[in-house]
């Protein structure tokens, strides 16, 4: 299948940055003793991150082995997630970069940096020659030096580029609103974290201080772990202030401006990308007796601006997949969430598509947003016949670019 746009791979230079750091760090010990040491604190990261939740500022910031682990493992995962987000608001979306005036950036709860250097390479790699300053705020004053370092270690991936960091507790200190606003707000996977524990009203009322900060066609990007509550604490979040605020809108995951239908009602399905991923020779290496999943990316994620959105049609005729593509009973069919704003089923007859058609169907991912030129209602309004796989387009498949 041919991509709607093609994604740059994590690059080379910062993985193998990482790993040096790692061995310097511990230069008396063998690579397998690294490795392990590694391997013990992944287990206990995962843990921190699927089972207790508890984080502060000692949680993985502040111990070498935390930081370093997080790097050569995490860091890759959050990197590409964030990614796939900036590639649909630069692509699909409608963010606009400034003409020629600089770009500004912030990271919020930027760790190491996944999120904003992230941002930096893709926007060389777009070809986008404005120079970008990228604020980076967290809590670990070790995380952000380290940022820093990464940033001076490998600066031919992003050029003409500043970086300033700030330590703070971002819960309770947002600091004062400067005149410039930004063009970009990231948040990768650390709202849940900052929020933590705290009710829709804290987190409206501290979303709202963010708006502030953002310029009048800027975009805040939020990507958080596909875990359900986390998810819907987003979208909840999210909805609930484009419905109480005159110039807030949502512009993704879905259409029109509308909010994710999963967070109030019971179904079998919740708002997140499932992406596949490559993994390193390092990584598989790290994670050979763990046996995590490293071929695929789970995340949910959100645009917000005070631009209004794109105006679609109100009905069926395109959809963000948001179930796995089904092979069953002769047909082949996904659920998809609609320019309305309603889960519809899409189903395509075996028969009626050839082998390597089915293929290409089979390859669609949690995400991708599908156009459908003539699918027909039957006597379910919300089941969607298609006739011929000629049909069905991509105009948002984020592919990564083969090397
Ligand atoms: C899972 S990490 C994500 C880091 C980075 N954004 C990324 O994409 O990889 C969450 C980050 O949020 C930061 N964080 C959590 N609570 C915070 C708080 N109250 N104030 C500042 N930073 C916080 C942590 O220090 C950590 O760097």
């Amino acid at each position: 299948m041919k991509p709607s746009i093609e994604l740059p791979e994590y690059p080379q230079e910062v993985e193998d940055w990482w790993w040096k750091q790692t061995v310097q760090q511990w230069p008396d010990l063998s690579e397998e003793k690294i490795l392990n040491l590694i391997r013990k604190e992944i287990v206990l990261q995962s843990d921190r991150f699927n089972k207790t939740r508890s984080f502060d500022p000692q949680a993985y910031g502040s111990r070498e082995l935390s930081i370093l682990t997080y790097g050569n493992f995490f860091f890759p995962r959050t990197w590409k997630a964030m990614t796939l987000a900036l590639s649909e608001a630069y692509s699909f979306r409608e963010w606009n970069k400034p003409n020629k005036a600089p770009i500004r950036i912030l990271d919020i709860g930027s760790g190491s940096g996944a999120s904003g250097l992230s941002a930096l390479f893709l926007l060389r790699k777009f070809n986008i020659e404005n120079s970008i300053s990228l604020d980076s705020w967290d809590y670990s004053g070790k995380s952000l030096s380290i940022q820093k370092n990464i940033h001076r270690g490998c600066f031919d991936l992003w050029n003409d580029t500043q970086i300033k960091t700030q330590r703070l507790d971002l819960r309770n200190e947002l600091p004062p609103q400067k005149k410039q606003r930004f063009d970009l707000i990231l948040l990768g996977y650390s709202m849940n974290e900052i929020l933590q524990n705290s009710d829709l009203n804290e987190r409206v009322d501290w979303m709202k201080q963010i708006l502030g900060m953002l310029s009048t066609s800027g975009s805040i990007l939020i990507v958080e772990p596909a875990e359900k509550e986390v998810c819907n604490n987003l979208h909840e979040t999210t909805a609930f202030l484009s419905s109480k605020e005159k110039d807030v809108f949502i512009h993704a995951p879905y259409f029109n401006g509308a909010p994710c239908p999963f967070f109030s009602v019971r179904t079998h399905y919740y708002s997140h990308e499932v992406r596949k991923i490559s993994s390193s020779a390092l990584i598989e290496k790290i994670n050979n007796p763990l046996r995590l999943e490293t071929r695929e990316v789970k995340f949910g994620m959100t645009m917000v601006s005070k631009l209004p959105t794109r105006s679609f049609p109100q009905n069926s005729s395109q959809c963000r997949l948001v179930s796995p593509v089904r092979k069953k009973k002769g047909t082949i069919s996904f659920i998809g969430i609609a320019l309305d704003g309603n889960e519809y089923m899409y189903e395509i007859q075996r028969r009626s598509i050839a082998q390597d058609e089915a293929k290409i169907l089979s390859k669609l991912e949690r995400g991708d947003i599908l156009e459908i030129k003539k699918g027909e209602q039957g006597k379910d309004p919300k089941r969607i016949r298609i006739n011929q796989f000629q049909d069905i387009s991509w105009p948002f498949a984020p592919r990564w670019k083969r090397e």
